[in-house]
């Protein structure tokens, strides 16, 4: 468990900000990958990704390649939600946010610069993500040339937390808008 009914709200808002920091830092913490929701053209959309950094401003770093689905989608709609899953404590965490795309600026050149040579290719694919193909090998061709690094910044509005356990699960919010003040909520 990640945290009790006797905890403190305020101490269980720590202890959910040290693990969600912990997702960033440790690679086999189940919190380095995270499922982002975009609101889609026809559907909603979800998809796995990796939790780069937590800034001191609570931002969720990703990155991606600028030409992806997800970046078209979320210039249409930057409201997004971020799903976070950890099956050991059995914790569940929601949150709400909003997208800004960082290409070709401080932030995204600060990143960049932490990914190594081998994983650049990643970013410079010569055809476009999602583009229809004959052959695997068509999709791994890439180009130096060019690179379609962004940052994904999400700004959180509210978080959710649901706790699993057999005395009685547990859900709180914390919203922006009360200065991250959590209430208990009926799970
Ligand atoms: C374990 C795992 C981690 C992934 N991490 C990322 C990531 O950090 N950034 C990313 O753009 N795609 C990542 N992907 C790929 C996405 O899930 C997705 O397939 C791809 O970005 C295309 O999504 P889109 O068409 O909605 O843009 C990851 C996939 C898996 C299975």
């Amino acid at each position: 468990m990640l945290f009790s009914a006797t905890d403190s709200l305020a101490d269980i808002w720590q202890t959910l900000l040290h693990e969600l920091h912990r997702g960033a830092l440790d690679l086999k913490h189940p919190f380095r990958y995270l499922t982002l929701a975009t609101a889609g053209t026809n559907f909603p959309q979800v998809r796995t990704v990796v939790l780069r950094q937590i800034s001191a401003d609570l931002e969720f770093l990703v990155y991606t390649d600028v030409r992806s689905t997800k970046v078209q989608e979320l210039l249409e709609v930057p409201r997004v939600s971020l799903h976070f899953y950890h099956p050991k404590k059995q914790v569940q965490v929601r949150v709400k946010a909003l997208a800004t795309i960082h290409l070709e600026d401080e932030l995204a050149q600060v990143h960049w610069n932490r990914v190594s040579e081998k994983r650049r290719s990643e970013y410079q694919s010569k055809l476009d993500p999602g583009t229809r193909i004959a052959a695997p090998a068509a999709g791994w061709e890439s180009t130096i040339e060019s690179s379609h690094f962004s940052v994904l910044k999400f700004s959180p509005l509210s978080l959710e937390i649901l706790q699993l356990a057999r005395e009685g699960h547990l859900r709180i919010q914390f919203d922006l808008a009360s200065g991250w003040q959590g209430s208990w909520l009926v799970p």
